[in-house]
């Protein structure tokens, strides 16, 4: 083979690049919380071809070598201290995955030194946190997406446009729920901070900000206010010290008096009917079932046929809501849930578990943040 010189210098222009140049041009992004969920964002980080991992965060050990390990080929650098990816000049994105109550602190620090900011849910456990997040992010030139991945997923996306372009009629209750069959494992990954509702919020803020932000997408609105009883009736002071609720029952008021009627539990035995997670949004033409693999609608007329809105297909690309982060921080494409979903995600979950707590009615006026 004839090798040119032109060629021969390239080549050995581009061999001789260091590493650190070569990330330069790739959006150089750090994990914090390298546990469960940090993880699996690092894979999908690892996964867009235009980010190169440049840092690593964890204060335990074992889990930040983990990580190191598995994002070797972008050979990060690694800290107990997150302090040093926010202060960090090699960083331009952070992924904070750590447990909720630490997400505002460490979100509204990486947004005022010019990160862009990936940020699991719930962006914050306390309307203060919220309200502060909410602050940063609008005085922020930078992208900040809350991990409200639910807002990547067509299928959903297909079916709460058809519902907002008149399917149902007019949407006036929904039906919602998620019951799982046992509570999170008390020794598991995220034992230590899980079970105490200061540090998780609760399983409504946790883990059922999900199941309402998909409710707000489709009212296309958060709720007004909400009225609500929890409690620890199943797992008593287990683990020992426990203070999350481990079931629920809350009705919301959207605008236009829609309702919603939301239950959570953790001990819906695997074989007893109508467990899991679903969402059925009741209009004045019928009702979809949204949550399925293949959302249908059920026409209200009696002996109408229903009617499957998405076929079910294969496997949507899992990583799409972290390659659409990096789209909009790379080529301003649309936020797939910036701060007003997640605020309203995690202020709807905060307004549920605050009219448990209170035992009263609780209006979003209460909550004291405008979104
Ligand atoms: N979007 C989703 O579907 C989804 C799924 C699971 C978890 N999550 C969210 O991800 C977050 C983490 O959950 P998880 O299940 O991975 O928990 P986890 O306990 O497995 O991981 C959290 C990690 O954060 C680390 N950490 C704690 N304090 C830290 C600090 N000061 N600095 C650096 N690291 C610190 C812990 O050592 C741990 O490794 C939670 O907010 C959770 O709600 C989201």
């Amino acid at each position: 083979m004839i090798i040119d010189r032109r060629h021969l210098l390239m080549a050995t222009a581009s061999a001789a690049i260091p590493l650190s140049a070569q990330t330069a041009a790739k959006t150089r992004t750090a994990v914090i919380g390298t546990g469960n969920r940090g993880s699996y964002l690092l894979q999908a980080v690892l996964d867009q071809p235009v980010a190169a991992v440049t840092m690593l965060c964890d204060i335990k050990p074992d889990r930040l070598d983990k990580a190191a390990t598995s994002a070797s080929r972008d050979n990060p650098k690694t800290t107990s201290d997150w302090r040093q990816v926010i202060e960090s000049d090699n960083v331009d994105a952070v992924f904070i995955a750590t447990p909720p109550y630490l997400h505002s602190e460490m979100a509204i620090a990486a947004l005022k030194r010019g990160k862009n900011v990936y940020c699991e849910k719930p962006i914050g456990v306390t309307p203060a946190q919220v309200r502060a997040v909410i602050e940063a992010a609008r005085a922020s030139r930078k992208v900040f997406t809350a991990g409200q991945q639910l807002r990547s997923i067509k299928r959903l996306a297909t079916t709460v446009q058809k519902i907002h372009d008149g399917l149902i009629g007019d949407v006036v209750m929904i039906k919602a729920q998620r019951h799982a069959t046992a509570d999170l494992p008390h020794d598991g990954t995220s034992g230590d901070w899980y079970f105490d509702v200061t540090k998780s919020g609760g399983y409504l803020i946790e883990q059922s900000v999900h199941n309402l932000d998909l409710c707000n997408w489709v009212v296309d609105a958060h709720p007004t206010r909400a009225a609500g009883l929890g409690a620890i009736n199943f797992y008593k002071n287990q683990p020992p010290g426990r203070t999350i609720f481990d079931c629920g029952s809350i009705t919301y008021d959207y605008p236009k008096g829609v309702k919603m009627s939301f239950t959570q539990n953790v001990f819906h035995p695997r074989a007893l009917p109508g467990g899991g997670q679903y969402i059925y949004v009741y209009g004045t033409k019928g009702a979809v079932d949204l949550m399925t693999p293949a959302p249908t609608f059920y026409p209200i007329e009696p002996g109408a046929q229903p009617t499957v809105l998405v076929e079910k297909g294969p496997p949507e690309y899992a990583h799409a809501h972290i390659a659409a982060f990096y789209a909009a921080v790379n080529q301003g494409g649309p936020n797939p849930a910036g701060i007003a979903i997640g605020a309203a995600a995690a202020l709807t979950a905060i307004l549920g578990h605050e009219a448990m707590v209170r035992e009263k009615m609780v209006t979003w006026d209460d909550l004291g943040v405008r979104i």
